[in-house]
């Protein structure tokens, strides 16, 4: 694997790279954005691991060749840490892991591994020959389940490190016992009833091999010693025993297999709702910075493949297990002569699996992002539907599509390659080793010293058991793929939640709504400062504007105010009490908020009105609409408030959604609201008529108004002119800032002008 790291953009004052070392490796992300982050002049940092993008901000005075140079030797530097600290042990994560080929120190262990059950078989084989009989089973059992047990640990181990190295130290538990959680009750009930089908899948087999033994040899020795001697009479009863056995097969796996399947569906619901509420606690500077589409390719796909997992192969792993713990000691016991040529390949064909998910998992890792980011590409361009046709770029927007869907297809292609291979193999293995118990067995039987009636049962049985492990690789494989989704589910599920510092509660009749900011500084990562000591008063139950030029910070204040961000020095008080010693939902329920740009959610306008205060009556609902001046356009409506608006209100005029996001604010009757640019794509008149509703309501609260248009605000008690960088530049009612003939003034020279024009 490439260790390289290239730059995608370079803009004064900030870098973008693709660092391979980091994808896929959260550990050597953070180590590299530490390193980084510590370089003088160097402002911030981010690496994701998930992309392997790596954003440096900096001082723009730095010559962007320096920060190149620091930059290629931190990940040279980090790059040899990792290598160090990989070399003694198990490598940290599979995505990241060069392949096999090239890492010798890696390769060691499964080498040594295969070397070892390689080795075990060479000493059975000295064992049957030389030792006594006992001697002989004992060690022929040994050998095939150290060996095996040495593979499976190897690879237990490993995903344990890596979901500890994904997840931060304290999780020391495998990905499968966190995915199962609490549902290890349903998967103990599916685990008895697999095991029980596949014992009597066994005795099946044994059932049937009797069966041929009669008609060849005219009787089945156990079934004599039962007491049933003619042929005639073994016939009947193994007809009434294969009967039962089948019954019993079928019900048992009709019973396991939907216990599976529920257990599948509980865990991908569980998951789900887990990480969807976690999500939905996300701080907003967080939710800022994942892309929708890839979030909600995690709450679906990813976390339907943890479920799938264990709805289908997990149950094949046990059947698995099971029969090798019916059959290994039964051949070691009945026919240790045969008993390592069939069994030879359990400890090879775990190695070879195990080597092959080394390989596919980087492979996964790499498929799972590209397609994450052709979803995310798709949904985009649907949703630009309107700006893609007015400039003509279908074909353009068609081009990009097309190459990341072909980057998603030649990534899967070599994963499907190396699978297809794999399994491939696999079962290469288990038929040569058939070919080779026949032949061993037949051997023995002709030679004498194994007896046809031993022989004969167990021809069929390990047939069954290497057939079921020739899909061990497709379980390997679904198996990958359940650890590269519980990654990113976990990925997502470590992003940190809002959480309060504070307790305290308002009592909402009580809030006056006095809002006090006391020398506020904020900036957005990396961004010069929004607000730069900034100390402006909110008296209450006063009607206060917040006007100026684009960019200057007003939002912001909202935001500060409905904690979506924090300040970084300063102080906001709420009727004298700093808001960051309440908690965020009491405090959000005393603020109405109309953003800038609302959202409506896919449903009627009634619920959209309705949302937040949803046990309203159709009254207030009306009442409420009436205020912001929507009644009117929505009874005109043909199906009035039962009217679908589509997905974010497509079906609705700019002004027409803000008057539905105001009339749900208003019905909400918080003590303190806050308007976004609320009507700015209201027409003068309706908004003059808003305005004039307003009053009413706005007499016994507290109201901030932002706006760009000043006669929005011309009525405000007091009203801010704030100026770039989040200063107050005027203060006073509409007339004294006439009067003052400053900023305000000349703004309303050009508004007013414009609106004689
Ligand atoms: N999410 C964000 N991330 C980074 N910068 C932002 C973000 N939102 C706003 N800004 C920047 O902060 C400054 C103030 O923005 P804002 O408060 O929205 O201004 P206004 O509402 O007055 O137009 C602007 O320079 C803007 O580019
Ligand atoms: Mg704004």
């Amino acid at each position: 694997m490439e260790r390289g790291a290239s730059p995608r953009s370079v803009t004064p004052g900030r870098q973008r790279w693709d660092v391979e070392l980091v994808r896929g490796r959260p550990r050597a992300a953070e180590t590299l954005a530490a390193a980084l982050g510590r370089v003088p002049g160097i402002t911030d940092v981010q690496a994701n691991p998930v992309t392997g993008g790596v954003l440096v901000r900096h001082d723009a005075r730095m010559p962007a060749t320096d920060i190149g140079r620091m930059v290629r030797t931190a990940v040279a530097l980090v790059a040899a840490g990792t290598a160090r600290a990989a070399r003694p042990g198990p490598p940290r994560t599979p995505a990241a892991s060069p392949p096999p080929r090239t890492g010798r120190g890696r390769s060691a262990r499964p080498v040594l591994a295969v070397g070892g059950g390689i080795g075990c078989a060479v000493a059975v084989g000295v064992a049957l020959a030389k030792g006594s009989a006992p001697s002989r089973q004992l060690a022929a059992v040994g050998a095939v389940v150290a060996a095996t047990a040495l593979v499976l640990r190897r690879d237990w181990r490993r995903a344990v490190d890596t979901s500890r190295d994904a997840v931060g130290p304290g999780a020391g538990r495998h990905p499968l016992v966190e995915i199962v959680g609490p549902h290890r009750r349903r998967l103990y009930r599916a685990a008895a009833l697999s095991i029980a089908c596949q014992a009597a899948e066994m005795a099946l087999g044994t059932f049937l091999g009797w069966t041929g033994l009669v008609l060849i040899k005219g009787e089945a020795a156990p079934l004599a010693r039962l007491g049933l001697t003619a042929a005639g009479a073994q016939l009947c009863g193994l007809a009434g025993l294969v009967a039962a056995a089948c019954a019993a097969v079928a019900g048992l796996s009709y019973a396991s297999n939907l216990q599976w399947r529920r257990l599948g569906q509980d865990i991908e619901h569980d998951w789900r709702s887990r990480t969807y509420r976690h999500v939905q606690h996300l701080a907003p500077r967080h939710l800022e910075g994942e892309r929708t589409s890839r979030v909600a390719g995690t709450l679906t796909n990813d976390v339907g493949q943890l479920g799938a997992f264990f709805a289908g192969p997990a149950n094949d792993v046990l059947q698995l297990a099971t029969s090798l713990l019916i059959l290994v000691p039964a051949f070691l016991l009945l026919a240790p002569q045969i008993a390592w040529i069939a069994f030879l390949p359990i400890p090879v064909i775990a190695w070879l699996s195990l080597r092959h998910q080394d390989k596919s998992a980087a492979g996964y890792a790499r498929t799972g992002e590209r397609r994450a980011r052709l979803g995310s590409q798709v949904i985009n361009s649907l949703e630009a539907g309107a700006t893609v046709k007015s400039f003509c770029t279908e074909d353009f927007e068609a081009a990009r599509i097309d190459d990341l869907s072909e980057a998603a297809q030649a990534s899967s292609r070599h994963s499907d390659r190396d699978t297809t291979r794999h399994a491939e193999t696999v079962r290469a293995c288990t038929t040569a080793s058939m070919a080779g118990t026949l032949l061993v067995g037949g051997r023995a039987v002709l030679g004498g010293t194994l007896r046809f009636e031993v022989f004969s049962p167990l021809i069929g049985l390990p047939q069954m058991l290497l057939m079921r492990m020739s899909r061990l690789g497709g379980i390997a494989d679904q198996y990958q793929r359940t650890l590269a989704c519980y990654d990113r589910v976990r990925r997502l599920r470590a992003l940190p939640v809002e959480t309060d510092a504070g307790d305290g509660t308002l009592d909402l009749p009580d809030v006056r709504g006095e809002i006090v900011l006391d020398r506020v500084t904020f900036a957005y990562p990396g961004r010069p400062a929004a607000l730069e000591d900034l100390s402006l008063t909110i008296p209450a139950g006063r009607v206060t504007a917040l006007v100026g030029a684009t960019g200057s910070g007003k939002t912001s204040i909202a935001k500060l105010l409905m904690r979506f961000q924090d300040a970084d020095s300063g102080r906001v008080l709420l009727d004298g009490r700093d808001i960051r010693d309440l908690r965020r939902r009491s405090l959000r329920h005393a603020i109405g908020f109309v953003a800038q740009d609302p959202f409506l959610f896919d449903g009627t306008i009634a619920d959209n009105i309705r949302y937040g205060r949803f046990d309203a009556s159709d009254e207030a609902v009306v009442r409420a609409a009436a205020m912001a001046e929507a009644h009117t356009f929505v009874a005109a409506l043909p199906d009035g408030y039962d009217t679908l608006i589509g997905e974010r209100g497509a079906s609705l005029s700019g002004g027409q959604r803000q008057r539905i996001a105001l009339a749900r604010t208003i019905l909400r009757d918080s003590p303190v609201v806050i308007l976004d640019e609320a009507t700015s794509a209201v027409d003068n008149e309706t908004e003059a008529a808003i305005q004039r509703a307003l009053r009413s309501f706005a007499a016994d609260r507290t109201m901030i108004v932002i706006a760009h248009r000043l006669s929005t605000v011309r009525q405000a008690d007091r009203i801010y002119v704030m100026d770039k960088g989040g200063i107050v530049a005027e203060q006073g009612t509409h007339d004294e800032l006439l009067a003052r003939h400053g900023h305000y003034a000349s703004l309303w020279q050009i508004q007013a002008g414009a609106l004689a024009v």
